[in-house]
């Protein structure tokens, strides 16, 4: 247990100390904010002594001042406070500005390093990472857990450093103006600290469980309004608004609960704090009357503002500590996303693609998303260049998994996919997926301009380039005749277009690269007969000249496919052309006529005809 703990506390220590070594490397504005920060409350402190001198020097001219031993009049030390004061005030003023601002940028500087220094990291995690982590957790690791950060950060060296300062300032000044007192003090001192941490630690578990309440309520929102369809379906208004009456009452009993604390917490502290003053000013007030503590009446008003200023930093150096405690996991979350591996084949591979120059060959390639699931099995076959290949089978039987390999997203768990001899995982990936375009099933544009989502991904290309290749992809017309045009933005995924328009715009980006292999999934198979025209249209023409892979859903295609791949459960059943697999596959012709002759729309996809 023990050792757990002294572990748990190793590995706290450890975050904290990687927090740190992003602040130190804004080293100048770290020592700046430091400084600053130091300065204020020294100053602040200093100011005190004012009220001393003030009251010895000027305005009693006790035969003890300080100045006056200097040979000084009241009037000289008066003016030499008053600017005193001034110069304070101002110091105060600038270092305010640099504690305040220059504080914050360098908490903000920090948590965007870091937040850019992660989603880079995500940008080349493998595809089984985001097939498993949800996007919403990705989300609430990049807003809820970064805010951890940024609060640690202001934890860490805002408070760990500042409030220690002006602490011992604090105490150092009770020292300066009577030792005395000082030491009744520290002795009551504790009294205040010891409920003040205790009432912390609760006030913080409260905190969290009054945290998970509101989570709880969103949560709770998010559901009803996701499935508002269903509530209305069932005329469940009513019991729906009664769920959440109940959690939002839950939250705020919790909520209230978090708040009696703190206010109690804050009474206590006043009331000893206050308690304080009287046995101070008794005991300071008794001794300066009688005489016998060497005390002026300046010494025990500016110890009395100085014992004023101790209590802040130990509530906050709490509250911070507290804090720490519940953020660092945030911090732990935010790290832990650095610490996954990224995807090997960015690294694997050192050969520049040429392109497909003869052939691709896939030999005995096994796949399978999960352990024990088998997707594909022993996949062989051979695409020799400018052909056409086509892939049919019932749908979940593996198609796209099989662009998804040669376009390197996933890896054969077995077996080996070549081009030209060369196994692919050997050419370098980013010059090996510039080869490569694909259209798939589900155009995915950008909530950006038709300019930006055509030229997806590249930063010099020519605005003449960008027409010819919308002209090529039959969407020239249409953007044209928007009042933007090419700077029209499209909305989220491209909502405000139709699918055929949106499609014809991700075939646009296409062709903009110089590619050699076409990956084509059942591009054309969630739009309607009219759209699909034009878009057939302008992916043969896209198909000219290269070596194409085509989940095919459409006669035409097949009819004009070099070879066609027969699958079935994960297994290459036949290969062969469109004419000889209708002799002699008997699974083909099932699925031909199923898909392809009887179904007057082709946008229906296939099934299978075992079943
Ligand atoms: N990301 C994934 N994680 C786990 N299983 C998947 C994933 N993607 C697809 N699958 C499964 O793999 C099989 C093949 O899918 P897919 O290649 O999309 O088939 P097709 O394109 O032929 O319809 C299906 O059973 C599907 O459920
Ligand atoms: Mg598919």
């Amino acid at each position: 247990m023990a050792k757990e703990n002294i572990q748990n506390s190793w590995k706290k220590i450890q975050l904290c100390k990687r927090l740190y070594s992003y602040l130190v490397f804004h080293y100048p504005l770290l020592i700046l904010v430091l400084f600053c920060m130091a300065l204020n409350s020294v100053l602040s402190i200093g100011r005190t002594a004012l009220s001393k001198f003030l009251l010895d020097d000027v305005l009693l001219n006790s035969p003890k001042s300080f100045f006056r031993n200097y040979g000084y009049s009241q009037l000289e030390i008066l003016l030499g406070l008053c600017t005193a004061a001034a110069i304070i005030a101002i110091f105060l003023g600038i270092t305010k500005f640099g504690q305040d601002y220059l504080h914050q940028y360098l908490i903000a500087r920090v948590t965007v390093d870091i937040q850019n220094e992660v989603f880079h990291h995500l940008l080349y995690f493998p595809m089984e990472f985001f097939n498993r982590q949800k996007v919403g957790d990705l989300l609430s690791r990049f807003t809820n857990d970064m805010n951890m950060v940024q609060i640690s950060l202001r934890y860490l060296y805002g408070d760990f450093f500042l409030q220690p300062i002006t602490l011992i300032t604090a105490m150092a000044a009770c020292l300066y103006y009577s030792w005395q007192l000082s030491i009744l003090t520290f002795i009551i001192f504790p009294a205040v600290i010891v409920p003040l941490v205790q009432m912390g630690k609760k006030i913080h578990r409260r905190a969290r469980s009054r945290q998970m309440g509101i989570s709880e309520v969103t949560q709770e929102m998010q559901q009803v309004f996701g499935g508002i369809r269903v509530i209305k379906t069932f005329h469940a208004e009513e019991y729906q608004s009664k769920e959440f009456q109940a959690k939002n009452e839950h939250f705020f009993r919790r909520a209230m609960k978090v708040q009696k604390s703190q206010a109690m917490a804050k009474s206590i502290i006043e009331l000893l704090n206050n308690l304080g003053l009287p046995l101070i000013m008794g005991v300071g007030g008794y001794f300066i009357i009688r005489g016998g503590l060497d005390l002026t009446p300046g010494d025990l008003i500016a110890f009395i503002g100085a014992t004023a200023l101790m209590f802040k930093p130990v509530k906050s150096l709490s509250k911070a500590y507290n804090g720490l405690q519940e953020f660092l996991a945030g911090v732990k979350r935010v790290f832990e996303l650095k610490e996954l591996p990224k995807d090997p084949s960015y690294s694997e591979g050192n050969r520049k693609f040429p392109g497909l120059k003869k052939k691709m060959e896939f030999s005995h390639v096994f796949f399978e998303y999960e352990e024990g699931k088998p997707v594909l099995q022993d996949i062989s076959f051979e695409a020799k260049a400018g052909e056409i290949i086509a892939f049919v089978g019932p749908s979940g039987v593996g198609k796209s998994t099989l662009l998804d390999l040669i376009l390197r997203i996933y890896h054969p768990k077995q077996g080996e996919i070549r081009i030209d001899g060369v196994p692919i995982q050997d050419f370098e990936l980013g010059s090996y997926r510039e080869k490569i375009a694909v259209v798939g099933q589900d155009p995915y544009l950008f909530h950006r301009s038709i300019r930006d989502n055509i030229a997806f991904g590249r930063k010099d290309v020519k605005e003449e380039d960008i027409i010819k290749a919308a002209k090529a992809a039959n969407i020239h017309d249409f953007i044209a005749s928007l009042p933007q045009g090419y700077d029209t933005v499209v909305g989220e995924r491209g909502v405000m277009l139709s699918g055929g328009q949106r499609q014809r715009i991700t075939i646009a980006r296409a062709v903009l690269r110089e590619f050699s292999i076409l990956l084509l999934d059942e591009a054309t198979s969630s739009l309607d007969t009219e759209s699909e025209k034009t878009v057939q249209e302008a992916l043969e023409r896209l198909m000219k000249g290269h070596t194409t892979f085509v989940v095919a859903h459409r006669l035409s295609t097949i009819k004009n496919a070099s070879k066609i791949i027969v699958l079935s459960e994960g297994k290459v059943l036949a290969q062969g052309t469109h004419e000889r697999l209708m002799e002699e596959c008997e699974f083909y012709r099932n699925l031909y006529e199923m898909q392809f002759s009887s179904s007057p729309s082709p946008s229906t996809s296939i099934t299978d005809p075992n079943k």
